[in-house]
């Protein structure tokens, strides 16, 4: 129970990390260099937010007039929601507090709504921005699920944040069911989730511009255990601790967005595959070439910049083809790991290591290669030596180069 209790704690903890203005701003500068209109004329909704804090808030607020954006609304999670924190020491800020409409107990037990609308220059400075902000608790604690923030999802044309990561999935369905266009931040691993890959498989949604091969430095609340190496690395980054502020880095975090961004439309430049055989960088593909899967009609391509121009068939790639996938020039058609039909099935996997047999392997097999001889980890339930790759996304060429290209 006590073990639960503590997992519990951790998870929402990893709940509380603050995404950091630097990294809004490059991420929306992307669509809106691909299209300057990209956020005119639209409701933009940022829930699991709030503005007396947060980066997102903030930066639509100060880009309002200049975005054309019509009405821009951000809420935020009630404090007693929220295992994060306790409410004992929970401090109202100033804004709340002298403001006329504070309620102590609304205040810990609702979540709030804050506005900013096209017209409604309420200092008469002759600009809409922060200081125009309208906010009213909510009728509930503020959960993106409620009824009340589902109902402005459904107001709303685009929504944008930086979602508790430990209800990631139900947050993409939750913005999936309401139509919208989004953008928001999440882990890099869950494009091969069950629920996540065929939306990107099926263009519905995409790996966003920014941040893919790089950290995202997060602020986490001050009581939160960040590791020496991180904190180093954060403040490398520009984000040194403090008493007040603490900083951590993600390596694998990045934006998942349906907003159109010119990274997508960039073709990969590639060599063909006798090219490839002849100047690869990567020993294997010289030495190798391309083999054959054992259970997958494709071939294995161990990285991205060895994938064949010109061949004309489905091929495995690192999930980090992710990064830089262009729809115009490729087709995803599945995954290694149960979505895409396997032309051999291995009822029975056992392991050899180092030419030994040793105990069965209770992992998935994902793509699997056939090998010359048992090696370090082969299988070999199939009568031949056999090896199990990382996990493969299946890709074709649109229009893969002719041979003499
Ligand atoms: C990863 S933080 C990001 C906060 C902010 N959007 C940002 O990027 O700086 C996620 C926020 O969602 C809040 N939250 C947790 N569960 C929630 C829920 N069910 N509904 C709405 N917000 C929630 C957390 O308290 C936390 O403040």
């Amino acid at each position: 129970m006590a073990n639960t209790n503590l997992t519990a704690a951790k998870m929402t903890k990893n709940d509380e990390f603050y995404t950091q203005w630097a990294d809004i701003e490059r991420e929306m500068n992307a669509y809106l260099e691909y299209d300057p209109d990209a956020f005119r004329d639209k409701v933009v909704l940022l829930p699991c937010d709030d503005p007396e804090w947060s980066n997102f808030a903030k930066y639509f607020a100060l880009h309002f007039d200049e975005f054309g954006i019509k009405k821009l609304i951000s809420t935020s999670y009630a404090p007693a929601s929220n295992p994060a924190i306790d409410v004992n020491d929970y401090q109202p800020t100033l804004f709340e507090m002298e403001s006329p409409s504070y309620d102590q107990e609304k205040s810990t037990a609702r979540g709030k709504k804050f506005v900013l609308e096209r017209g409604t220059d309420l200092t008469g400075d002759g600009r809409v921005n922060i200081d125009d902000l309208r906010w009213e608790y909510l009728e509930g604690d503020g959960d993106f699920r409620s009824g009340e923030v589902t109902a402005l999802r459904d107001e709303a044309d685009i929504v944008i944040t930086n979602p508790p990561f430990s209800l990631f999935r139900t947050f993409i369905s939750w913005v999936i069911e309401g139509g919208v266009q989004f953008s928001m931040i999440g882990n890099s691993n869950a494009v091969t989730y069950r629920d996540v890959f065929p939306l990107i498989r099926d263009n519905k949604m995409w790996k966003g511009a920014t941040a893919n091969t790089s950290d995202m430095v997060f602020r986490v609340p001050v009581d939160f255990d960040v590791k020496g190496s991180d904190s180093e690395k954060a403040a490398r980054l520009g984000y040194p601790s403090t008493p007040e502020a603490r900083y951590t880095r993600l390596g694998n975090s990045c934006w998942f967005t349906n907003i159109d961004h010119g990274r997508r439309h960039q073709p990969l430049q590639l060599l063909t595959m006798a090219e490839n055989k002849q100047f690869s960088t990567l020993a294997a593909v010289r030495e190798h070439g391309y083999p054959q899967y054992d259970n997958f009609d494709a071939i294995e391509v161990p990285a991205i910049k060895s994938i064949p121009s010109d061949f004309d068939g489905l091929m495995g790639v690192p999930i980090t083809f992710l990064d830089v996938y262009n729809p115009d020039q490729f087709q995803i058609v599945g995954t290694t790991e149960g979505d895409y039909p396997t032309t051999r099935k291995y009822a029975k996997k056992k392991r050899v290591v180092d030419g030994v047999p040793s105990k069965s392997n209770t992992g998935t097999m994902s793509g699997v290669i056939r090998e010359v001889e048992f090696g370090k980890g082969t299988y070999f339930d199939v009568g031949y030596p056999v090896r199990a790759v990382y996990k493969r996304i299946l890709i074709r060429h649109l229009n893969p180069a002719t041979k003499e290209c």
